[in-house]
This record gives structure tokens, C-alpha cells and sequence, in this order.
């Protein structure tokens, strides 16, 4: 394709990640999902109802981004995610987890502050996680389903992501899937199980 082919070119343009706050300060859209947004997502689903019960449904984790638009192949999306800390019963605070709608393509992940691991499957049966740390890259290759999960405790997990503008989310077959891993706190230490 040439340059006068690509469709809907758009110009080159700046954004500030403030690396210290983990924040992009000019982001458009905020996601927010709360723990009520979490159900079928826990080994333990009655402990998660116990954060819900009466007014309380607590922040779980947002994603801050500007969308660049459209979203189609050959431009990048990027977006700020942060997991709160936490645990529901014995396991740690993630994010729903997904595949790519369109399945191969691939993620970066940069950790900017907290600590925890990236959780990523198959379809076809592979399992892998990797730490996550301030500094540390992720690389989510094709069809890889990912997870953040939040181990550290006390802070936020707060990356930057990239990923290629027509990826999409498929939220639908990690949910009737699940991962074939979880991560606990068991006596004081962090197990993938
Ligand atoms: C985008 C991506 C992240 C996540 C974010 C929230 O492809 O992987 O920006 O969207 O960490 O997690 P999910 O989307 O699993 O709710
Ligand atoms: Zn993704």
C-alpha cells in the first residue's frame, strides 16, 4: 500500500505519560470496572459478594486512554490501565482478561508502578506467567489471551499498553473459558496455581 492508499490517515501528534504518577493527564475516555463488573471471575464468589453487599461496590480497576481513531490496522492504540490492590478471599486483584477479536496481534505491556504478574493462555492449552515490575516489558505475542493481577498489596498496578488499532477486545471466550491458572496468597506467599 502507498501512502496516498492508506485510508484515513490522520498526523503525527504528542502525549504526556507522567511516569512518576503512572497517569496519562490528557486521556479521553475513562473505563471503569467495579468489583460487581468482577462476578464469575473468582474462584470464591461469595467473598466478592461480601464487598458488594448494601451501597458499596468498589473500584476495581480503569483503564484512561485516547482513542486513536479509526481503529484500524496499521495504527497503534494505547491506554493506561490500573488494577487496584487487593484480594478476593485468598486470590489477588486482576483484570478480566481477553483475547484479541482479531486474534493475531499482538501487545506491549510497560509496568510503570506497583507489582504483579501478567497472566496469559491459549487456546490451545498454554499457560505462562511473567513478573511484572516498574520497568518491566510484556510482550503478549498472537493469540494470547492476558490478565494483569495486582500481587503487590498495597499500590495500584499501573502499565501502558500498545496494541495494533483493529485488535479489539473478545472478552466472550475468556469468560466461558476461564485461565488455567490463579494466583493465591497463601501464608504470606504469592502461588500460581
Ligand atoms: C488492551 C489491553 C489492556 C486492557 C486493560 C483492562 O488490549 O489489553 O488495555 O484492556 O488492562 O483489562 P481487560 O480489558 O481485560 O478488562
Ligand atoms: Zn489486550
Amino acid at each position: 500500500m502507498t501512502p496516498g492508499e492508506y485510508p484515513n490517515p490522520i498526523d503525527p501528534f504528542a502525549v504526556l505519560i507522567d511516569l512518576e504518577k503512572g497517569t496519562m493527564p490528557e486521556h479521553t475516555n475513562h473505563l471503569v470496572r467495579l468489583a460487581s463488573d468482577m462476578r464469575g471471575y473468582y474462584a470464591d464468589s461469595r467473598a466478592l459478594e461480601s464487598l458488594i453487599s448494601g451501597d458499596a461496590d468498589p473500584l476495581h480497576y480503569e483503564v484512561f486512554e485516547i482513542p486513536v481513531i479509526p481503529e484500524q490496522a496499521g495504527q497503534l492504540m494505547y491506554c493506561i490501565s490500573k488494577l487496584q490492590p487487593g484480594k478476593i478471599g485468598d486470590e489477588f486483584f486482576m483484570t478480566k482478561g481477553h483475547y484479541h477479536t482479531v486474534a493475531d496481534t499482538a501487545e506491549i505491556y510497560l509496568c510503570l508502578k506497583g507489582g504483579g504478574y501478567m497472566l496469559m493462555k491459549t487456546a490451545g492449552g498454554k499457560c505462562a506467567a511473567e513478573k511484572m515490575a516498574r520497568g518491566t516489558m510484556v510482550y503478549v505475542p498472537p493469540f494470547w489471551a492476558h490478565r494483569s493481577v495486582n500481587t503487590s498489596g498495597d499500590e495500584p498496578l499501573i502499565s501502558f499498553c500498545v496494541y495494533p488499532g483493529n485488535a479489539g477486545h473478545n472478552y466472550g471466550d475468556i469468560e466461558a473459558e476461564g485461565f488455567p491458572k490463579r494466583i493465591f496468597e497463601r501464608d504470606g506467599k504469592i502461588v500460581i496455581e
